[in-house]
């Protein structure tokens, strides 16, 4: 049976971004393959949270994972920072991993322009941890979204490279997966590309009715087509994108419609799209809640889970420390 990994960095609660670039797989996913899903909180330390913030932030993601439908009866849950073996699986890539192909990844010179003051170097070095993520396991398949491509195509440069180095067959390369055959990018409704919380234009999956009609009723728009059959501009497609994520194709359809026939009411779209986000979160709301009331359910996850992943990383390690020439 083939392995999927992947995991996402407790930095507040989940968002549609989220759910439909990475949560959605993993529910499709639990089903057919031997997978690991993990909380990211190693990654989150480049940002220095605070400790009862990362506390509170794993034990949101956890409630949110079981709350979208992650059986921990099907796949394994774990914290990262749980897994101990991750970390020595690191510092073996880190030792085949260049400054030059490193300072070139986008998302850190994204991060060196945004916030100067901390550049360090767990940000420089955050692709060969998500490789060990990865690699750790011997994933086949990664469910991410389209913002990890370039974090993915390092992964494999780095299991390759070990390869090489050692002279042997032993790390697979990963592949990206993603539900539908194109990766996914959520936008946001405020014009400025994808949805994020650090982009601060995130619907979240708690996010309660009135809550979603505010942000969707406060999405940019144009003053609408005049010519039939024209291009949407992104704003308006990012709008329609949500649609096409979160409504019945026939809403969809019937407001492309209303669009190619410059009669849309940008207004009626958004009250509709208000509506179908509600009725998509909704259930999954009143599961967080109820879940996040039941602590030691969670504790329970998080430790069976820790177990199982531990043991498919040590047996990993053994290898690794093998081939490089240490006592394994
Ligand atoms: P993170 O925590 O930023 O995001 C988690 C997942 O959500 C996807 N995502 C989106 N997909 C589509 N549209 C959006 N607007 C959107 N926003 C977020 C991300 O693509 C991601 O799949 N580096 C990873 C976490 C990570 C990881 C790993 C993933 C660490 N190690 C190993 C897979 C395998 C990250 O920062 O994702």
């Amino acid at each position: 049976m083939e392995t999927v990994v992947s995991g996402i960095r407790p930095t507040g609660n989940l968002h549609l971004g989220n759910y439909f670039g990475a949560v959605k797989s993993f529910i499709k996913m639990q089903e057919d393959y031997n997978c690991f899903f993990f909380i990211a909180d190693w990654h989150s330390l480049t940002t220095h949270p605070h400790p009862e913030n990362i506390r509170k932030s794993v034990k949101t993601i956890l409630a949110e994972y079981l709350a979208c439908g992650i059986d921990p009866e099907k796949a394994t849950i774990y914290v990262q920072s749980d897994v101990k073996e991750v970390a020595e699986l690191y510092l073996y890539l880190n030792m085949n991993a260049y400054l030059g192909e490193l300072e070139r990844v986008t998302s850190f010179k994204e991060k060196v322009r945004k916030q100067p003051d901390n550049v360090n170097a767990g940000l420089l070095t955050y692709p060969s941890l998500m490789a060990a993520d990865i690699l750790i396991h011997h994933a086949h398949k990664v469910p991410v979204g389209k913002d990890q491509e370039q974090n993915m195509e390092m992964a494999r440069k780095f299991a390759r490279r070990f390869n090489t180095i050692y002279n042997v067959e032993y790390f697979k390369e990963p592949e990206s997966f993603h539900f539908s055959e194109k990766a996914v990018k959520i936008p946001g409704l405020d014009g400025s590309g994808k949805m994020g919380k650090s982009e601060g234009n995130a619907i979240y999956l708690v996010d309660d009715e009135a809550t979603i009609r505010k942000k969707v009723m406060k999405a940019v728009t144009d003053s609408g087509p005049t010519v039939p059959n024209s291009e949407k501009p992104d704003v308006i497609q990012n709008l329609f994108t949500l649609m096409e994520v979160v409504s019945d194709p026939s809403t969809l359809a019937y407001f492309n419609e209303q669009y190619n026939n410059c009669a849309i009411r940008y207004g009626d779209m958004k009250k509709q799209l208000a509506a179908d986000i509600n009725q998509f979160c909704a259930p999954i709301r009143e599961r967080i809640v109820d879940l996040s009331q039941n602590n030691a359910y969670m504790e329970k996850v998080a430790r069976e889970g820790a177990e199982r992943a531990r043991e498919s990383a040590a047996k990993t390690l053994r290898e690794v420390r093998e081939i490089i020439g240490f006592r394994a």
